[in-house]
């Protein structure tokens, strides 16, 4: 979790100038808050890494791919094709705005491939839903090539990959709209934090209303202010924005000593038998933040799992039997159990949910296993865990 491990004197400072005011709200009240912007800077400051035009602070990653969904026009009855690897987020943004999930293949790269988008494309389908997952990045040219050929909207959720690009453009700005998490567990982190980015302005405009109970946000009156559509609360506090600001300039440094901590890391154990890894669209795009390990064959991970946590190894994902990342454990979505009806109750799901055939995700699910990368390792840590990962790989090989 390199955001976390760099929490020191620049976040402290950062949240002694909202408390030096007491203005925890980002909007208005500027007589009081001695020109203190904390939601702001920390929307200039993600702009900076991934030259969106637009950038806007909400309260956390579920709130900015729900805004990014909204804001792109994903609406009731909407298909929407999304991957079965993902965090829930994704697919309880969708649900929420009434969109009906429509599950498509993933492949190497983790996220979904053209192959996986076209095959589950409908004459009701409006959007893909894209992930990058584990920090990485999609194969954009082909998913690209494809979204324009059919006419649908793309809504990227880059959650997990803030700072990861392709050939030169930042995840979540190839469509529509994007979004990134700022959650404790992300490159950097705000506490509970997320960005909304996208290049158009109307986009902006929506999304920054559909934030904050529909406000147009002109003039110095809330009270006054015109409400062009319905929204929600999904607002940053100016504590959190100060956190999210000072950690976001940090990732520049936090990217580059994660890419030579995963490049070492795999030049370690790139040897092993049965060992390689996940695919990137674009290799120098990465944004470091896991080491994925794809065995050669599902059962292999299996039995890499099992010896890893007989030896007490930590810090690594089994993403296939993970909870709240992969399909497989998602009985409440495959059995649409919720607080209250939503628009796929009515409509009906576009998928039997239950009975979704997806061999090749999967597959690469059933060999990946992901180690969250740290920063701030030392070569001595970082020799000391991948001779404990060798180790128990050779004994996974043997025969029983
Ligand atoms: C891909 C993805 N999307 C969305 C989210 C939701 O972010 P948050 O936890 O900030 O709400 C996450 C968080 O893990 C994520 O990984």
């Amino acid at each position: 979790m390199p955001g976390t491990e760099l929490f020191g004197a620049e976040e402290r400072k950062e949240i002694e100038d909202v408390l030096s005011t007491g203005i925890m709200f980002r909007f208005n009240h500027d007589a009081q808050r001695n020109n203190i912007w904390k939601a702001k800077d920390f929307e200039a400051e993600a702009k900076k890494i991934t030259n969106a035009k637009y950038a806007l602070a909400v309260s956390n990653g579920s709130a900015a791919i729900m805004a990014a969904l909204a804001a792109a026009g994903i609406g009731a009855g909407d298909e929407v094709i999304c991957p079965p690897f993902t965090y829930i987020a994704t697919i309880e943004a969708i649900l929420f705005l009434g969109g009906l999930p429509v599950f498509a293949e993933i492949n190497e790269t983790l996220c979904l491939s053209a192959e996986g988008i076209e095959k589950a494309i409908t004459t009701k389908t409006k959007a893909v839903c894209l992930v990058h997952m584990c920090g990485g990045n999609a194969n954009m040219d082909e998913i690209m090539a494809l979204v324009n050929k059919h006419n649908l909207i793309l809504v990227e959720d880059a959650g997990q990959a803030f700072s990861a690009s392709y050939k030169g453009t930042y995840t979540g700005l190839f469509g529509k709209a994007g979004a990134y998490s700022f959650d404790f567990f992300k490159i950097a982190t705000a506490g509970e934090g997320g960005i909304f980015v996208t290049n158009d302005e109307a986009t902006y405009k929506l999304a920054d209303s559909f934030c904050d109970h529909g406000h147009d946000h002109i003039g110095n009156n809330r009270g006054m202010e015109n409400h062009p559509i319905i929204g929600f609360n999904y607002r940053i506090s100016e504590l959190h924005a100060a956190v999210g600001a000072a950690q976001t300039r940090k990732v520049p440094e936090i990217r580059r000593k994660n890419l030579l901590n995963k490049k070492f890391m795999q030049q370690k154990l790139a040897h092993l038998p049965g060992v390689g890894f996940a695919k990137l669209g674009d290799d120098n795009g990465d944004s470091g933040t896991f080491l994925n390990i794809l065995m050669d064959e599902p059962e292999m991970a299996k039995r890499v799992v099992d010896e890893l946590n007989k030896a007490g190894v930590g810090g690594f994902n089994y993403w296939f039997t993970n909870m709240y990342h992969f399909i497989n454990q998602w009985n409440h979505i495959k059995e649409l159990k919720t607080a209250s009806k939503l628009a796929i109750h009515v409509i009906g799901a576009p998928q039997d949910y239950k009975n979704l055939e997806l061999p090749k995700t999967q597959n690469v699910v059933g060999r990946l296993i992901s180690f969250g990368i740290y920063c701030n390792w030392t070569e001595e840590k970082m020799t000391e865990l991948a001779d404990k990962i060798s180790a128990c790989v050779n004994k996974a090989l043997q025969p029983a």
